[in-house]
């Protein structure tokens, strides 16, 4: 094997690009079809953006637009903005970058961290609103003499980049294999780039966009026509509007993923496979194994790429908090039997009387515990059930009633659950007629819980 990097590089500048490419075995196993991602996490900015930054600004240069001591302007997710700073520093630049405000927290100083300006903007405003991240940077062109704006949703050195180096990595690595390529678009670039490059080497490989519940571009590339999108949480992918860097035309298919999927598939990669990267990654392997799995073909190559480095999703997508709070995590479900470990530890596991014992006696059990139904075992049997409400009313209305015993006014028998069902399903069983369920657990009763109980878990106390 040929060792990488055997060569010394001038400038970081240089060590962009030639990202390996790595089965993803684990996440994939059971799938005939091998699905690899790109490393563009691997890049020294630690994205795919690296590739673009450099062209973009090297474009403009020749052009004459960007001149010694001129400034860059962009709208961005972040990491664009990296490698665009990258490119920057070496070159005595000034960067100034405008970002959404659902952008995490890492990602806002890591700009700053290589020196660049950031402006925050709202994330819900219309895209032809003046406080629009991509608005607002054009304003700051504007008003910069000397600056010009990356403009990477519009600038075609974007796509372009990928055509140059994102696409034939892939055809190299691959050895011409490669049958399948899935990548989210944000501005397109990656995926339009890299994907006419393979389609014009193979007109047989397919090129699959993925694309953010929310996002407008699915909708955009079969009806041709704009719907209506709604925020979604995953960064750096989808639009609420049509960039021209995507290249429509050699793009096969558009897929839809939702949030929770691509976060989900993120957290595994980094569990699974020691893969740290961030929800964009997620849903183009989600995606990939996916599209692996419908081929189901040991002799296709599906090609993914793995955008960024989850480093700049610690606050978000690899918090537990922020997973629950954004409703992303699959909260674990109750069983009957662990809301009564929650009992308090004095109770008895099963206050119960049996069918001779007297009303009154059973009306005092359930004042001494707190509780208002009290089942009636006849050797650990449950042969009915007896409610507070009811007995009261009827006691009241005939006293004598109290010294009868319970066998002459119980009920009918309360439902009897497993222990390990899910408190959801026993709340559905339960009525004003029947409030309560008994608990079993291997034949045995170990317990009751009622409507309050369920209730009370329900609304999280
Ligand atoms: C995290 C992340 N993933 C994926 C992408 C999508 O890449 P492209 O803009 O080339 O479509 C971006 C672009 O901003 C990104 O920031």
């Amino acid at each position: 094997m040929t060792p990488p990097h055997l060569r010394r590089y001038d400038s970081v500048l240089e060590t962009v690009g030639w990202t390996p490419l790595i089965r993803l075995g684990r996440v994939g196993a059971g799938i005939r079809t091998p699905v690899f991602g790109k490393a563009e996490y691997a890049n020294p900015g630690a994205s795919v953006k690296d590739r673009i930054g450099l062209a973009i600004i090297e474009d403009a240069e020749q052009r004459g637009e960007l001149k010694p001591g001129g400034t860059i302007v962009e709208g961005t997710s972040g990491n664009t903005g990296v490698g665009l700073a990258i490119a920057a520093s070496l070159k005595g630049y000034r960067c100034i970058f405008t970002m959404p405000d659902k952008m995490s927290q890492e990602k806002v100083r890591l700009l700053k961290a290589y020196g660049a300006e950031v402006v925050i903007t709202p994330t819900a405003v219309p895209p032809d609103h003046p406080d629009n991240y991509v608005m607002k940077a054009k304003q700051i062109v504007r008003e910069t003499p000397g600056a010009i704006l990356a403009n990477q949703f519009y600038n075609e050195i974007n796509p372009a980049a990928h055509y140059a180096t994102t696409g034939p990595e892939i055809w190299q690595q691959t050895e011409g294999r490669v049958t399948h390529l899935v990548a989210a678009a944000g501005t397109g670039g990656t995926v339009s780039g890299a994907g006419k490059y393979l389609k014009e080497k193979n007109p047989k490989i397919r090129v699959i966009a993925g694309d953010p519940i929310g996002s407008l571009y699915t909708h955009y590339h079969s009806a041709r026509t704009l719907s209506q999108g709604h925020p979604y949480k995953v960064e750096g992918i989808g639009g609420d509007k049509i960039p021209s860097t995507i290249w429509f035309d050699w793009i096969d298919e558009f897929r839809q993923v939702p949030d929770r999927t691509s976060f989900t598939m993120a957290r595994r990669l980094a569990r699974e496979e020691g893969i740290l990267v961030g929800g964009s990654a997620g849903l183009n392997v989600w995606l990939a194994l996916e599209i692996a799995r419908e081929v189901d073909d040991a002799d296709a190559l599906v090609v993914t790429i793995l955008c960024d480095t989850g480093e700049r999703y610690l606050s978000k997508l690899f918090n537990d908090e922020w997973m629950q709070e954004n409703q992303m995590l699959e909260t674990p479900r109750t069983t009957v039997e662990q809301l009564l470990e929650r009992r308090p530890a004095n109770a008895p596991d099963l206050v119960s009387v049996a069918p001779a014992a007297a009303v009154r006696q059973a009306l005092n059990l359930m004042n001494t515990w707190g509780v208002s139904q009290i089942p009636v075992l006849d050797n650990g049997v449950s042969v009915g059930g007896l409610i507070e409400g009811t007995l009261m009313t009827r006691a009241l209305a005939q006293p004598s009633l109290l010294d009868r015993p319970v066998r002459e006014l119980m009920e009918a028998p309360f439902p009897e659950v497993e222990a390990a069902t899910a408190i959801d399903r026993v709340g559905s069983m339960l009525t004003r007629e029947s409030p309560a369920a008994l608990v079993s657990k291997e034949g045995k009763l170990i317990g009751i819980v009622s409507r309050y109980d369920v209730l009370q878990q329900m609304i999280g106390r």
